[in-house]
Parts: structure tokens; C-alpha cells; sequence
């Protein structure tokens, strides 16, 4: 179905390798519908299936989906089981076409303190998935910016302590490889940043790897975030001019 969409760019286009999306807006897109906020998790999880294969097609190296945040813990109980159970359903329905699409899947968050259920079926996804050579489908899973960039610092202040490494030396590089995005390797900084749903921020997602990524908000709630906008937003990156700080 999305096999032609690279045809709907510019062949010149320069295309984002790794894109990072902010999926937000799955409660007040239910609200809009007269549903309980359960039911935007619900169509959100389908969504990812469209974009993800869309963002395959279009060739793009890296997809950072931001799926369930270190924060989002402090919503009611039942919203929170419902969205550690959503894997279950991602991966048991979708690893047939992760497979023939050629996806490796990849997590980013602190797995250790995940549902047991919900830690095995993601780290199963991965391991199903380790020798796919196509985009890497990476989800952020109970993420944390901060909490990352803190567990950073703690392991290079432990290496310090135990003498493995010299503290004078601590560069960009050595931080940077201490971050759960090091897997990423040299894609680890997302090129372009979208957040759907209208709100401008950050909300704790990659504060370290988005210094330098171009940003588009767009207004969709993510459920209802489409081919279509995705091929717009793109076509807004191409349009930016990137300096990193030079002229
Ligand atoms: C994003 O949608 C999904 C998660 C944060 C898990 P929300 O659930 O934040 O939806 P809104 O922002 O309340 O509409
Ligand atoms: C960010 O959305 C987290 C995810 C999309 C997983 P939130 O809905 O949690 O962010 P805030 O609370 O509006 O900043
Ligand atoms: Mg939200």
C-alpha cells in the first residue's frame, strides 16, 4: 500500500535517517469520540503499525517512538496495566509483517522495572528481530531524559572511582556512550522531532540526542496522524536548513 510513497518526495529530498515521534493526544482524540482514554491507547498501537511501515518504505534508518514515559507512571493504575499490556498485543499481531518488512525492533528505557510480562514479550520482540537489516523500530519505553542522563553520570562516577577510567577525559563521546541510546551508534541523534496533538514541548524525551534535531508539531491527535502528515512533515525537514552552529 505504501510501497510507491517515496515517489511522493522529491527524489532530491534529503529524507531524515533517524526520526523521533512524540505520540501524544491518544486520550483527548477518545474524549473527541465519546470513549474512555483506553480506546485512543487502543487506535494509537494500530497507528504505530501505518506509520512505522510507512517510515520503512520512505527509508528512513531509525524510528524513535516515544511509547510510555518514566512520568506517566503517576496516571491511574488501570490506564497505566492497559498501556503495559499494549506490547502484548503490538507484538502478537504485528511481528509477522516486522518480520517481512525486514524491522529490527529495539527498546530504549528502563526495562528492569517493567511488568514481568511486559518486559519479556518486549525483549522477546527484540531478540525476534536482531537479524533484520532494515529500520530499526526503536520504542521509548519507560524513558526518561533525565533519569538517562543521570544514570550517565553515575556509571562514568563509578568508573572514575574504580580507577577504569581518567575523569579529565570525560568527553561528549564518552558520555554519549553511556546513554541508552549508544545501541543507535552513530544514529543515536534524531534528525527531525515530531510531537502530534498541538502541545510544543519536550516532556523529558532525548533532552541530550534532540540539541541539534529540527522540530515539527503538528496538530493531529496520533491516532489520526496519517501517511499523509508524515510525508508533509518530512517535506517541512527538507525545507529547514541545518547549520549546527556554523554558518
Ligand atoms: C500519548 O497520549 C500516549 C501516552 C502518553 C502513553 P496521551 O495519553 O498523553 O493523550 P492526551 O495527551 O491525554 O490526549
Ligand atoms: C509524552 O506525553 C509521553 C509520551 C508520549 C509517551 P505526555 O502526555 O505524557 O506529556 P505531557 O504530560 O503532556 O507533558
Ligand atoms: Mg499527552
Amino acid at each position: 500500500m505504501t510501497d510507491d510513497i517515496r515517489k511522493r518526495l522529491d527524489p532530491e529530498a534529503s529524507i531524515p535517517k533517524h526520526v523521533a515521534i512524540i505520540m501524544d493526544g491518544n486520550g483527548r482524540w477518545a474524549k473527541k469520540k465519546g470513549q474512555p482514554r483506553i480506546a485512543g491507547h487502543k487506535e494509537g498501537m494500530n497507528n504505530v503499525k501505518t506509520i512505522a511501515t510507512a517510515a520503512s518504505h520512505l527509508g528512513v534508518k531509525v524510528l524513535s517512538l516515544y511509547a510510555f514515559s518514566t512520568e506517566n507512571w503517576s496516571r491511574p493504575s488501570k490506564e497505566v496495566n492497559f498501556l503495559m499490556r499494549l506490547p502484548v498485543d503490538f507484538f502478537g499481531t504485528f511481528m509477522p509483517d516486522l518480520i517481512k518488512e525486514n524491522i529490527k525492533v529495539l527498546v530504549t528505557g528502563f526495562t528492569d522495572h517493567l511488568p514481568d510480562r511486559t518486559r519479556k514479550v518486549v525483549l522477546k520482540a527484540v531478540e525476534d528481530t536482531k537479524g533484520n537489516t532494515g529500520m530499526i523500530l526503536n520504542f521509548a519505553f519507560n524513558y526518561g531524559g533525565r533519569a538517562e542522563i543521570v544514570n550517565a553520570a553515575k556509571n562514568l562516577a563509578l568508573k572514575a572511582a574504580d580507577g577504569s577510567i581518567d575523569p579529565v577525559k570525560i568527553d561528549d563521546a564518552m558520555f554519549a556512550g553511556q546513554l541508552l541510546t549508544n545501541q543507535l551508534g552513530d544514529l543515536a541523534d534524531p534528525d527531525l522531532l515530531i510531537r502530534t496533538s498541538g502541545e510544543e514541548r519536550i516532556s523529558n524525551f532525548m533532552l541530550w540526542q534532540l540539541a541539534y534535531s529540527e522540530m515539527v508539531f503538528d496538530k493531529t491527535y496520533w491516532p489520526e496522524y496519517s501517511v499523509d502528515n508524515l510525508v508533509e512533515d518530512i517535506k517541512e525537514f527538507d525545507r529547514r536548513d541545518r547549520r549546527f552552529g556554523s554558518i
